[in-house]
């Protein structure tokens, strides 16, 4: 069995779901579920005995320990985390308590479990950590995309809790032996992503005829994986990682943010044509920047090609058609996400932008 935190979140629960149709494995998913968790994307797994889902904080030593014991886990893949930069702009606190404060309670039950295995048990156990390529910081457009050997440089307070998280986890190998492996990866985007995120956002702002907030210029540039791909990258990483190393994982696709923005107004006004015969660019409006904006992200995924043959399935022009055609299918996952508390947070961010 595995351990898999944060399941009801995007990335998180794509990986349970990919996880469960490819094979007999059962998953524990372990998630608070803070505004990003949504059980929604999981019913269809809702009487499928191979998934148990538990409802509480990576930061709960006794809980985790309790659940590596009783079900004999044999790898952790950590993807519980707050995750939204604008929110760790608004409000660091709860960036700090999961992402450092947890991950350092996490790895601690982690580690009290895995000393108590023998023999075949403890040598192939795993914790995978998921992380960002935001902990490299930002680029300038002559830059070489980051490799795992950037220096860390995080930005925001996000990035800083992220790369604190990785650092953590690189130590509990360094000094306690502890089988960990990390990925960091770019810009994901696909179905079950939550519209506080610049792709959802634009598609549901278009079909709702809001405008299309562009933070600054619009020329901040973004390397975007369709998240299959990232799943897939996780699955390669997790069976055949190095311990201790840390792979990039990256899709080849440098995009300005008005670029992709353009591009799925484009696909919208070809599936859903507006009826006052406007494009949906016309709804592109630009608003105040994003404080300490990072320029700038590329990945160096080549190490990951190299040693574990991992490539990205999807090119952005085919993944972002399936997005934007899955937003159009899925108007009852949507209605659900879009919550009163959502609602709240749009009003609290944007309402002083325009
Ligand atoms: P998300 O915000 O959609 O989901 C996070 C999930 O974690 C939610 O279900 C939430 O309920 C759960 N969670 C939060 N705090 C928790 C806690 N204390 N205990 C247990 N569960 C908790 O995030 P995401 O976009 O799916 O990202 C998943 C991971 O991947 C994060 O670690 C993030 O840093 C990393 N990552 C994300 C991206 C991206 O583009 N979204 C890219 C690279 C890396
Ligand atoms: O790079 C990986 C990271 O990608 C992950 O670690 C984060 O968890 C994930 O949220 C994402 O961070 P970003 O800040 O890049 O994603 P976001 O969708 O918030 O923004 C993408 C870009 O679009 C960024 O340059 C800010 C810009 N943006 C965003 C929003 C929400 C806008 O111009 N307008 C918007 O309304």
């Amino acid at each position: 069995m595995i351990l898999v935190t944060g399941g009801a979140g995007f990335i998180g629960a794509n990986f349970v779901l990919d996880w469960l149709n490819g094979n007999d494995e059962a998953v524990i998913n372990l998630d608070k579920l803070t505004y990003a968790g949504n059980l929604q994307t999981l019913a269809s797994l809702e009487n499928d005995p191979r998934h148990l889902f538990v409802q509480g904080d990576i930061g709960d030593r006794t809980l985790v320990g309790r659940l590596l014991q009783e079900h004999q886990v044999r790898a952790v893949i950590n993807f519980a985390a707050e995750s939204h930069v604008d929110r760790s702009i608004h409000g660091p606190g709860d960036f700090i308590q999961t992402n450092v404060v947890g991950t350092f309670n996490l790895l601690e039950a982690v580690r009290d479990y895995w000393n108590g295995l023998e023999g075949e048990a403890k040598a192939a156990f795993r914790f995978l950590h998921v992380s960002t390529d935001e902990v490299y910081g930002t680029l300038s457009a002559s830059d070489a995309p980051f490799s795992e050997s950037n220096r860390y440089e995080p930005n925001s307070p996000y990035s800083a809790s992220k790369a604190a998280s990785d650092h953590l986890v690189r130590a509990w190998h360094h000094t306690y032996g502890l089988p960990v492996l990390t990925t960091n990866c770019s810009n994901n985007y696909g179905p079950y992503h939550f519209p506080e995120k610049l792709i959802p956002l634009v598609i549901l702002n278009a079909l709702a005829g809001k405008p299309l907030p562009i933070y600054g210029d619009g020329q901040q540039i973004r390397d975007w994986l369709y998240v299959k791909d990232h799943c897939s990258a996780i699955r390669t990483v997790l069976a055949q990682g190095r311990l201790g190393e840390t792979y990039n994982v990256g899709g080849w696709n440098e995009k300005a943010n008005l670029d992709v923005v353009r591009s799925i107004c484009s696909i919208l006004d070809e599936l859903r044509p507006k009826t006052d015969g406007t494009g949906y660019a016309t709804q592109i409006t630009y608003v105040q920047d994003r404080p300490g904006h990072d320029r700038r992200y590329a990945i160096d995924a080549r190490k990951l090609e190299r040693e574990l043959g991992w490539k990205p399935a999807e090119t952005f022009e085919s993944g972002i058609r399936k997005t934007v055609q899955w937003y159009l299918d899925n108007q009852d996952w949507v209605n659900n996400v879009t919550s009163g508390q959502y609602r709240q947070w749009l009003e609290q961010h944007y309402g002083n932008k325009a």
